[in-house]
């Protein structure tokens, strides 16, 4: 009997060893699906522990049932389903739910108290719980709908008068949270959640498009706390640990994006909406550019055939054309003639965190031939062709030389250092940033303008009239 009580607390620590490994996989992209396999087991294991300690009437067992299959099949196919350039929009949503669940325990305990009157640190717990749950519900669903284009950024938002709101609101969350243990079931339970949730609006509503994945990182964050608080609550000491390792490793993802695009944390909260008025995706200003050399695929395919040395940089675009098979038909191509094939990874690149890294991965690209920044920058000089694919700000020169530029001291790709550069998109529109793009214009850059996908195909198919893959083919 002594060995069956004993068993929910090794399921929580099998839980949590597993959830350790799951996070530590998850930084290597060979290791990324099983790790993500790993942790779905743990929060599996998780749910099982945390069952089999409570004497559950069967009605409680048929709600259980009802939410357990209709979370899990909303969840599956809303994976199936969700496009890759809509993830950063799926993740605010998990996001939220995550913030949503931890509030709705705090204010079970905190109406309901089912295991008597809370204690101090359960109190505390409580408004913790509350604060950081409902702000991390009502910021991440404002973060989706915006990156949806559903929500669109007030005019107002944009003025000292939001500071005004915002700081208002952080008041009445204080004057909520000092009177809340006195009066758990009362008023102040409920101005803290009311205003709780204005805040998480009112400071994600006036930030920019561009800035919104940090904030969906930030949020990520958040989540992880109100779980860990949500933990004390509770009691759970797996809900503690997973809370926050979700919390630190969110903070240090946020860390490493705000450093790839080169902005501050303070800036990206309090600055408004720089960035907020650029194009998602492509679009923006073509004016401007006087000094443009385009050529066909044709001649594209000539310099990839003398070429020795190809990096090819792959950024949003070639997401958005899903050609990353084509792609790797391609390299394979080249290799088979002997050409040496890499390919240059900018932290940022895309519209998530490994963007890029899961995209080449689908086309089973090997994780070797994938060179991140610090690494290829200095093999720039002696390569003798970039092709750039649906990249735009990550390879933007004036992010080291000019001073006035937005992308000022973000690091980038150094492509304008090979000798020939091909750059592959469909216009002269803008990225992300929704600037022009020196590169265009240097003597060594010739735009090919078309589909990604498009191009690399008529780039294979030149090649292959070339006699280029006659070698794979053989
Ligand atoms: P972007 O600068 O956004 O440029 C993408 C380019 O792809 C556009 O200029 C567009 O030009 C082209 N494009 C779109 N569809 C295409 C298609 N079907 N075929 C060919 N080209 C296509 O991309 P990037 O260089 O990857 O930079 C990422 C940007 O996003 C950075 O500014 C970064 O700071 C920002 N950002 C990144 C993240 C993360 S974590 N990755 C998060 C938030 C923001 P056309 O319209 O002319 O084709």
């Amino acid at each position: 009997m002594a060995g069956l009580d004993l068993l929910p607390a090794v399921i929580d620590l099998v839980a949590v060893l597993l959830l350790a490994l799951g996070i530590k996989g998850l930084s290597k992209v060979s290791t990324a699906r099983s790790a993500n396999g790993l942790a779905a087991l743990a929060m599996g294991l998780a749910v099982l522990g945390l069952l089999i300690q409570q004497p559950l009437s069967a009605q409680a067992w048929l709600w259980i049932a009802i939410g357990t299959a209709a979370g899990g099949l909303l969840g599956l196919v809303t994976a199936q389903r969700v496009p890759m350039t809509a993830m950063p929009e799926t993740v605010a949503l998990f996001n939220g739910c995550g913030g949503m669940a931890s509030l709705l325990v705090a204010l079970g305990v905190a109406l309901y108290s089912p295991g008597g009157a809370p204690g101090l640190v359960e109190q505390i717990s409580i408004v913790i719980s509350v604060f950081v749950g409902a702000i991390t519900f009502s910021g991440s669903i404002v973060a989706m709908g915006k990156l949806q284009g559903w929500i669109d950024t007030p005019g107002w938002t944009q003025s000292s008068l939001r500071h005004g709101v915002n700081i208002s609101l952080a008041v009445a969350c204080l004057a909520g949270s000092i009177t809340l243990p006195g009066a758990m079931a009362g008023a102040p339970l409920w101005v803290l959640v009311v205003a709780s949730s204005l805040l998480g609006i009112g400071v994600t509503l006036p930030i920019g498009g561009a800035d919104m994945p940090v904030v969906i990182s930030l949020l990520n964050s958040y989540s992880g706390v109100a779980a860990a608080a949500a933990g004390f609550v509770v009691g759970s000491q797996l809900l503690i640990v997973a809370g926050a390792m979700v919390g630190a490793a969110g903070l240090i993802l946020t860390q490493v994006m705000c450093t790839g695009m080169n902005r501050s944390l303070v800036s990206v909260l309090f600055g408004g909406a720089l960035g907020g008025a650029a194009p998602v995706g492509g679009g923006g200003d073509e004016a401007g550019y006087t000094r443009i050399t385009s050529c066909s695929a044709e001649e594209c395919a000539l310099a990839l055939e003398a070429a020795e040395r190809v990096v090819f940089v792959p950024g949003y675009g070639l997401a958005v054309a899903q050609a990353q098979h084509a792609l790797r038909e391609l390299s394979k191509l080249l290799e088979a003639h002997g050409v040496e094939v890499t390919y240059a990874i900018h932290p940022v690149a895309g519209r998530m965190p490994g963007h890029m890294n899961v995209l080449l991965a689908e086309a089973d690209v090997p994780y070797e031939q994938l060179l991140e920044m610090d690494t290829i920058n200095p093999e720039f000089p002696r390569t003798d062709v970039v092709i750039v694919l649906g990249a735009n700000d990550v390879v933007n020169p004036d992010a080291k030389s000019d001073s006035s530029s937005p992308l000022f001291g973000m690091p980038v790709l150094e492509v304008d250092q090979a000798r020939q550069v091909f750059v592959v998109k469909r216009s002269l529109g803008a990225g992300y940033a929704g600037i022009k793009n020196a590169l265009f214009e240097l003597p060594q850059t010739a735009m090919v303008f078309g589909d990604a996908k498009a191009v690399l195909n008529g780039l294979l198919s030149e090649l292959r009239s070339m006699g280029v893959g006659k070698k794979v083919a053989a």
